[in-house]
Order: C-alpha cells, then sequence, then structure tokens
C-alpha cells in the first residue's frame, strides 16, 4: 500500500526538506580540495541541532553517522573520513532530516575544486536525469514512466544506470513503498496519485552498474572502479504537478 499523505504532512516533509537544501547550499560552500568529509559530518550534526531537526540516518540499521560520503567511485553509503578531498575529486553527500517525525531525503554531487571534464559531463547528465525523472512524475502516469525516462536519457549519453540502489516512499518511516527503480519499462508499476511522496535519485557510472560492498558492510563501490555521481530530490505528487521538496 502506498500511503497518500495530506496537505498538512506535506508541508511539515517539506520544512525538513527546506532544510536539508539549506544544508546542502551551505556544504557547497564548503567543499574544496583539503576539505574532510568529517568536518562535513560534524557541520551537518551541528546544523540540525541548531535547527530542532534530526539526523536520520544515524542509528538506521546500524548506520553510525548523520551523513554518507561517497567520494570518486564510491556509488553510496560511503563513511565520512578524516582524509582531505583532493582536487578534482567527485563527492556525494547523502542526509535524511526528520522535524516532527517527518521526513525528506537528499543527496547532492560535488566538484572538488577543479575537475576533469569527464566529470563534469558526469554530473551535469545527472542532475539532467533527475529533472527528465522528476518531469515525468505526475498524477496519472506509472512509476515505470519516471524510470524509463531516467534510463532512456542515461543510457544514451553513455552511461550505466545503477540497479542495486533505488528511490522509495518517504513520511515518517525513510523507507516506504513504492520502489522506485532507475531503469525499466514504461507504462507498468504504480498509478501516480496527488499525495504521494518519494524519492528520485539516480546513481549514474562512467562504466558498468555493478556494485560491491566493502567489508564494513555499508560502502558500495562501482565493480570497475568508474565513476558514479548521483543527485536525490524528494518530491510530492501534487494537483499543480511534482513538488520538489528538497529545492535548493
Ligand atoms: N538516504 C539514503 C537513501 O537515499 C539512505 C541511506 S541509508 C542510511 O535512501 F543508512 F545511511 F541511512
Ligand atoms: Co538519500
Amino acid at each position: 500500500m502506498i500511503a497518500i499523505k495530506t496537505p498538512e504532512q506535506i508541508a511539515k516533509m517539506k520544512q525538513a526538506g527546506e532544510l536539508i537544501a539549506a544544508c546542502h547550499r551551505e556544504i557547497a560552500k564548503k567543499i574544496k580540495p583539503g576539505t574532510t568529509t568529517w568536518e562535513i559530518e560534524e557541520f551537518v550534526e551541528a546544523f540540525t541541532k541548531q535547527h530542532g531537526a534530526i539526523p536520520e540516518q544515524k542509528g538506521y540499521y546500524g548506520y553510525p553517522y548523520a551523513t554518507c560520503a561517497s567520494v570518486n567511485d564510491v556509488i553510496c553509503h560511503g563513511f565520512p573520513r578524516k582524509e582531505p578531498l583532493k582536487e578534482g575529486d567527485l563527492v556525494k553527500i547523502d542526509m535524511v532530516f526528520s522535524v516532527d517525525g517527518w521526513m525528506a531525503d537528499s543527496a547532492w554531487s560535488y566538484a572538488v575544486g577543479k575537475v576533469s571534464g569527464e566529470v563534469k559531463r558526469l554530473m551535469e547528465t545527472t542532475e539532467q536525469a533527475l529533472m527528465i525523472g522528476i518531469q515525468k512524475a505526475v498524477a496519472g502516469n506509472r512509476l515505470g514512466d519516471v524510470s524509463n525516462a531516467i534510463q532512456k536519457f542515461a543510457e544514451g549519453k553513455g552511461y550505466s544506470v545503477v540497479r542495486q540502489f533505488i528511490g522509495h516512499g518517504i513520511g515518517q518511516k525513510m523507507h516506504e513503498e513504492p520502489q522506485v527503480p532507475h531503469y525499466g519499462p514504461a507504462g507498468r508499476g504504480p498509478l501516480l496519485k496527488e499525495g504521494m511522496v518519494f524519492t528520485i535519485e539516480p546513481m549514474l557510472n562512467t562504466g558498468s552498474h555493478e556494485a560491491f560492498i566493502e567489508d564494513d558492510g555499508w560502502t558500495a563501490r562501482t565493480i570497475d572502479g568508474g565513476l558514479s555521481a548521483q543527485y536525490e530530490h524528494t518530491i510530492a505528487i501534487t494537483a499543480n504537478g511534482p513538488l520538489i521538496l528538497t529545492q535548493q
């Protein structure tokens, strides 16, 4: 069953989403060669405290941190580290905040200093893939229309779409129905209805779509060492189309 949220519930999730967005804007200013993702982690923890939000990733199935910080070939769920970021790195920061128990989730990719054309193009294409998916998130469409649009666009640009990690419904729990793959046939899957809230969070790789999990049980890397980028928004289906709750 896919929960339908009331406008009041969506408004609360939007509060959480606006805080994540504000936090991402601050992170964007901090990321440069020499910054550590550990500093970002500490900043995010302090930011949530200051604003009365809860960093929901910390403790989720034993995940130890407020942020996921995934560098270069790490697809997602990387641990924040004390090792400085280097010029040319690509780092993804993922956060889930709640306000009064209602959650929002947004990951963003950041270029560290000056990056190669390859990294730049991967980042631009992944952000575009997210926006193309969001445009299909309208009442009356099927979820597969979102998935298919992302896959077609991404593969058309020569990238692969990660299969192992997908988007998800969100509300008072981080992961609710529906599952939101970023690949698959159009015209299939649940019918989208006003009041549904879910994430769209495509991960695009330069090489194979396959991932492996490191011994820490979390860090997901590309199997071939290729680069991976991710952009994620939490969106609500409304009468006026998709509403981005985590808009920066
Ligand atoms: N924010 C992630 C998502 O997009 C979930 C991270 S798993 C956690 O679904 F353990 F870090 F919380
Ligand atoms: Co996320």
